[in-house]
């Protein structure tokens, strides 16, 4: 029988943190979360030094590192703790543990979709740019990057996620403009927790590395509005179209993904 693994958790407080943690335990893993409250090792990513001490004192097999500066805005208004959080912070764990870190489609430049992993990251934004130092810290350290898409799907909170944040919008009757012509390849945010869960058990034996987990299909975000209130028989009263005028917003980065998916984006969309 396989030993029950003990995996370090971070961004347990997250929106796909929280599906890891439920994905992890339910598979028999201990799990030892780290983050700034709520945790079992309580560190601010922001204090290198902080995370440091902290994982000194922490015993286990592997890390799972989904916590990150996660929002393009935050970043862009403070790229000092963008890059401790989501790059320095990240070089730690992995110089400590195993780790698997979760990376996004936005290290690309969306100028030659659709990507594949050994495609060069080419960020436009500060949250891109302090990602992909991350990934290239965490492989310098033998670690695993994992690049996922826009994640949709249900979230703790009712406001993370694409699909969440599109009801909550309608519910709310706010009017939403949502580009036609950004376009990335949406993952369901429970697919995205059992598939790095199901990387994360090659980890210990790889040397760095970099996989894709995209989503099935590659969509915009106006089309994917279109997609979900169709199946939900909803209506886009309030939604309208919109173009992207934003440098630092890609245009397109689809994902090829190197992991195979178990149902259809409409079966993903109905349990969203
Ligand atoms: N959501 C997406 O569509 C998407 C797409 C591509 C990639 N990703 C990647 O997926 C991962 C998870 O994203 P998410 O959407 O779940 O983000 P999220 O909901 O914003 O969660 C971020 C997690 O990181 C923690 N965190 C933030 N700052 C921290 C700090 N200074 N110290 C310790 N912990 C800190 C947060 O803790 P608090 O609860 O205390 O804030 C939270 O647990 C990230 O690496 C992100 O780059 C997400």
């Amino acid at each position: 029988m396989q030993r029950t693994r003990r995996v370090l958790l971070s961004g347990a407080t997250g929106y796909l943190g929280r599906h890891l943690h439920r994905a992890l335990l339910s598979r028999g893993d201990e799990v030892v979360t780290i983050g700034r409250r709520e945790a079992d090792v309580v560190t601010d990513f922001g204090d290198p030094e902080e995370v440091h001490a902290s994982l000194r004192e922490v015993a286990a097999d592997v890390a799972l590192h989904a916590g990150a500066l996660s929002q393009m805005g935050a970043c862009a208004a403070d790229p000092d703790a963008a890059d401790r959080i989501n790059a320095e912070a990240s070089a730690r764990i992995a110089d400590r543990l195993p780790t698997l870190y979760v990376s996004t489609d936005l290290v690309f430049d969306g100028s030659s979709a659709p990507y594949g992993a050994d495609a060069a990251p080419a960020p436009l934004s500060v949250y891109g740019r302090s990602k992909a130092r991350g990934e290239e810290l965490v492989r310098a350290a033998g670690g695993l990057v994992v690049r996922v898409p826009l994640l949709f799907g249900p979230s703790h909170d009712g406001r993370r996620g694409a699909s969440d944040m599109l009801r909550s919008a309608l519910v709310d009757g706010r009017r939403l403009g949502l580009f036609v012509d950004e376009f990335r390849t949406p993952l369901h945010v429970a697919d995205a927790a059992r598939g790095l869960i199901d990387l994360l058990a090659a980890l210990p034996g790889r040397a760095g590395g970099v996989a894709h987990l995209g989503g099935p299909e590659r969509i915009s975000r106006f089309a994917f509005a279109e997609r979900f209130v169709a199946v939900h028989g909803l209506d886009m009263d309030g939604i309208e179209s919109a173009e992207s005028a934003d440098p630092t917003r890609p245009r397109d980065v689809s994902l090829v993904s190197d992991v195979a998916l178990r149902r259809s984006f409409d079966a993903m969309l109905r349990d969203s």
